[in-house]
């Protein structure tokens, strides 16, 4: 919690309240409190990821993006401007094009600009500031198209905009597909399976398995751009919910792990600690480790099996040379 000393002017109710309209600002998920208690009395500490996204992850994962090291923004982008003619004729016409932890976006101009075929776009995404920018973007680069904006959990019930005549097709770039766990990825996927129909459609960013040495320096560059995004959980727990984690005795820790093959992201303690959060005290000691992230890999056949398990076909595969990451179209089952 933030002390008030003499200095403070304004009155305590007053900063509670101005914390409480930058929060509305900062985030649409009011489950920080809660997720955060339960996530720091497992054994094995955890909070979900999501809760990395406020204004400022935001602004931090923007950066990252631009980071040598991190591989997999810029070739995605290269896989999109290389085809996206093909991807835009491959979705067809009459289209909403709905986008997934949209973030600050640019992606999906990328393939609109060749889409004449679409006529609404829509982006959802838990962080306000970057959502209100990208539907700002898109409605001003597209008059031709309507555009709107859902702020929410992609994970609860969404409230789409009602569409007709429209054919729905989801749009997940990102390798944010890879931030779930296999099992709820493919639940996610059939999920969307089930509320686009038949003949729905997904085209989902998917990072591929590679040489570890390469993905664990994506996820802990030499800048520590990706350290301060992880460690800004902490600071945000901080702000928003007078917790009070010392930055100054966590790690961020990014390693690969082979089986079934993704980075794991903790932030660890390095030293005997105790943290209030909501008025309750959690012992670390060192070495502990609160579980932040995981960003699984897949080899392409593996992403098809689960991708056939929740439903649909995998009908076009596009890849960087390298084959560092995959852009993949999938069409549900009739
Ligand atoms: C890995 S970033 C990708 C951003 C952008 N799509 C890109 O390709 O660079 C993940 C994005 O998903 C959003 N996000 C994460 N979890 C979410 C959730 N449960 N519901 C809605 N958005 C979420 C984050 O705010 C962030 O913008």
């Amino acid at each position: 919690m933030q002390l008030l000393t003499s200095l403070d002017y304004s009155s305590a109710e007053e900063q509670l309240d101005e914390a409480a309209t930058s929060r509305e600002e900062t985030t649409c998920d009011d489950s920080f409190m809660a997720e955060l208690l339960a996530g720091l009395s497992r054994a094995d500490r955890a909070v979900p990821c999501r809760f990395l996204y406020d204004a400022a992850g935001s602004a931090l994962f923007d950066e990252i993006c631009e980071l040598p090291e991190y591989y997999p923004t810029r070739t995605e982008c290269g896989i999109l401007k290389a085809h996206a003619s093909e991807i835009a004729a491959a979705i067809g016409k009459d289209v909403r094009f709905i986008e997934l932890g949209a973030g600050s976006g640019g992606k999906a101009e990328i393939l609109l600009d060749q889409m004449p075929g679409a006529r609404s776009y829509v982006c959802i995404d838990i962080s306000p500031v970057p959502l209100a920018g990208t539907e700002a973007a898109v409605r001003q680069r597209y008059p031709r198209l309507e555009v709107s904006s859902v702020c929410g959990n992609y994970l609860g019930e969404l409230e789409l905009p009602k569409a007709t005549g429209l054919r729905d097709v989801c749009f997940f770039p990102g390798s944010t597909i890879g931030n779930f766990e296999r099992d709820d990825a493919r639940a996610f996927l059939q999920t969307w399976r089930e509320r686009l129909g038949p003949g729905g459609m997904m085209l989902v960013g998917v990072d591929l398995k590679k040489d570890s040495a390469i993905l664990e320096q994506a996820y802990d560059d030499a800048q520590g751009v990706t350290a301060r995004f992880s460690m800004n959980l902490l600071s945000r727990a901080n702000r928003e919910l007078g917790a009070d984690f010392d930055t100054a005795h966590f790690r961020h820790r990014a390693r690969y792990v082979a089986d079934p093959g993704h980075i794991e992201i903790t932030l660890v303690s390095t030293a005997e600690q105790d943290v209030r959060v909501g008025g309750r005290t959690f012992a670390f000691s060192p070495g502990e480790a609160i579980h932040v992230e995981n960003s699984h890999k897949y080899a392409v056949a593996e992403f098809a099996d689960l991708a056939g398990d929740a439903g649909f076909d995998v009908t076009r595969v596009w890849t960087d040379e390298a084959k560092l990451f995959s852009v993949q179209l999938l069409t549900a089952k009739a």
